[in-house]
């Protein structure tokens, strides 16, 4: 253990798992066909009802939700306008009150997501910097004149594709954008910028909220000297976002100070929760610099491990191994399958010429994120296997910030992830309560056969095996909070792995193919093992090691 700071035995946020839900799609209460607040709050008892035996919730222990602050929605909320109110589309502040106290009437935390980087361009702070050169906002944002020759400041580039510069004719300067030219970045380097956003965390902490989300938690900070970002040795397209190395204008030590005291702040109150979404170039050691050198920036730093990995084991182990050797001590990761930015892993993975059983690979996955040491993500609905909706008609596009064949890190919308949650068979998947309308995004018309109330009631379903998984986990401190040892060094057709603590074992062998021979290892006693979950074998029963692993086979099995 280095001189960081000691963790809590049982953080919430180390063995909980999280649940992170898109408002605009996930349950329409008022029948506008937009996700609303209340419609959260109807749906939660799916989500935990608070019975540890209930037969009908999922079992999940926070919320993580998508922007609802106050937004023109150029960027579905990821552009906020007013920190301190919410938006309409979703309700009102009261609503919010009501969903945090239903929350946490039920165990379930709420974290918001964080949107710092840049606020919208209809923010009063931007509207005021704008204006003029002198005005006291002036400094609140990234503004620099243009070359001499009329040119761009630098060549800075836009995440969503083309020059990250936008011109404003009133101050006859250019404002810097990571992402649309409707999201300002904001900026960092002024100390009043810094405690107007801090003042602003401290409002939705003294609400209740149990942490947040920090989006785009890399970028804050940008080089002071706005120096031109060295381009990739070969690269054709210089103006293409990964042909640049982002040396000025990601990820700079000033980030991390800025980190460190939204830390500190989070840290006065009890039990809170920073996440962060920690996406640069060497994603994966960069995730990790975000804990901090002493424990004290991101308690949980995403890499996109799972999310960029084949459905193949041997790349997905070197994913987990290279994340173990590099945790820091006292540190503890986190992983996710899905989210709002990415095709689902479904419609990722099951494209591969062998992958002919998605129900099943569904299974395999949410076994593997349950059971990888580390607090697991849920996107909502991969819990009963949705997927994206590929050949949603273009008008219906509401993913207008990315801008196609501009260079962006993108590929393009976004909007097949984000469809409504399948609820059941009736109009639009029971997405809106009351009338039928048009939902904000079209439904996958797959939701005859994918939704909650048709998985909950077949045995056998994608759900009622995610919420095996979740109460199991809840149940095996050594799933919880054990350390992982794979048994296979070079996997090829399947994992096989042990999670471990002084009073339990639990081995977890997951099979990514067809029939194949499970050669047990030498150091693993092959009698003795209780069958906590399985799609094959029945939980409950008292077992020897299987020889052979059907196609797709999960077993959990823990050693008596
Ligand atoms: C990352 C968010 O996940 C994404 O949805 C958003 O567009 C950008 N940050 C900009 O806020």
């Amino acid at each position: 253990m280095t001189d960081g700071k000691q963790f809590k035995t049982e953080e919430w946020w180390k063995t909980g798992v999280i649940y992170q839900i898109y408002p605009f799609t996930f349950a329409d209460a008022n029948g506008d066909g937009v996700g609303d607040l209340k419609g959260i709050i109807q749906r939660l008892d799916y989500l935990n009802d608070g019975n540890p035996e209930s037969e009908t919730s999922l079992g999940i222990d926070a919320i993580w939700l998508s922007p609802i602050n106050q937004s023109p929605m150029v960027d579905n909320g990821y552009d906020v306008s007013d920190y301190y109110d919410i938006s309409p589309t979703f309700g009102t502040l009261e609503d919010f009150d009501a969903l945090v106290a239903e929350s946490h009437k039920r165990g379930v935390k709420v974290i918001l997501d964080l949107v710092i980087n840049h606020t919208s361009n209809q923010h009063e702070w931007f509207i005021e910097s704008s204006t003029s050169k002198d005005n006291p906002k002036h400094d609140w944002y990234l503004w620099q004149d243009p070359e001499p020759d009329g040119g761009l400041p630098n060549n800075w580039l836009s995440y969503f594709g083309g020059p990250g510069w936008t011109f404003s004719e009133a101050r006859g300067q250019y404002y810097f954008h990571t992402f649309n030219k409707n999201q300002p970045d904001l900026n960092w380097r002024n100390p009043e910028v810094r405690q107007a956003i801090y003042a602003m965390i401290r409002f939705w902490l003294d609400k209740g909220v149990d942490g947040f989300r920090l989006d785009a938690s890399s970028v804050f900070s940008k080089d002071e000297f706005y120096r031109y970002n060295p381009v990739k040795f070969g690269a054709t397209d210089k103006n293409a976002y990964h042909n640049q190395h982002h040396l000025y204008d990601k990820d700079l030590p000033e980030n991390h100070e800025i980190i460190r005291e939204i830390r500190q702040i989070t840290d006065e109150y009890e039990d809170r929760l920073l996440i962060g979404e920690t996406f640069i170039d060497s994603r994966l050691y960069d995730s990790t610099i975000f804990y901090g050198v002493n424990n004290d920036e991101l308690h949980l730093p995403f890499a996109f491990e799972f999310s960029f990995s084949p459905w193949y084991p041997g790349y997905l182990q070197r994913e987990i191994e290279k994340k173990e050797l590099i945790t820091p001590a006292g540190a503890w990761p986190t992983y996710f399958l899905d989210n709002h930015d990415i095709p689902r892993h479904l419609s990722r993975w099951v494209e591969c010429s062998l992958c002919t059983n998605p129900t099943e690979i569904a299974k395999a996955a949410g076994a593997l994120l349950l059971t990888t040491r580390g607090t697991p993500v849920l996107y909502y609905g991969q819990e009963i296997g949705m997927v994206d909706y590929v050949d949603m008609p273009s008008d219906k596009s509401r993913d207008t910030a990315v801008m196609d064949d501009h260079g962006g890190a993108l590929p393009s919308s976004r909007d097949g992830a984000r469809t409504p949650m399948q609820w059941d068979d009736s109009v639009n998947a029971g997405f809106s309560f009351g009338k039928p309308v048009d939902p904000w995004l079209p439904v996958n018309p797959n939701y005859f056969e994918v939704n909650v109330q048709r998985d909950l009631a077949d045995k056998t379903s994608i759900l009622n095996f995610y919420r095996l998984l979740l109460k199991v986990r809840k149940n095996s401190e050594a799933l919880r909070l054990g350390s992982w040892r794979t048994l296979i060094h070079y996997p090829d057709e399947h994992l096989a792995y042990v999670r471990e603590t002084d009073h339990e074992k639990v081995l977890v062998i997951i099979n990514f193919s067809y029939e194949k021979p499970f050669v047990v290892d030498s150091y693993i006693e092959p009698e003795n093992w209780l069958v906590l979950a399985s799609n094959i074998l029945e939980a409950g029963k008292l077992i020897d090691l299987p020889d052979t692993l059907h196609p797709f086979e999960v077993a959990i099995l823990r050693k008596e």
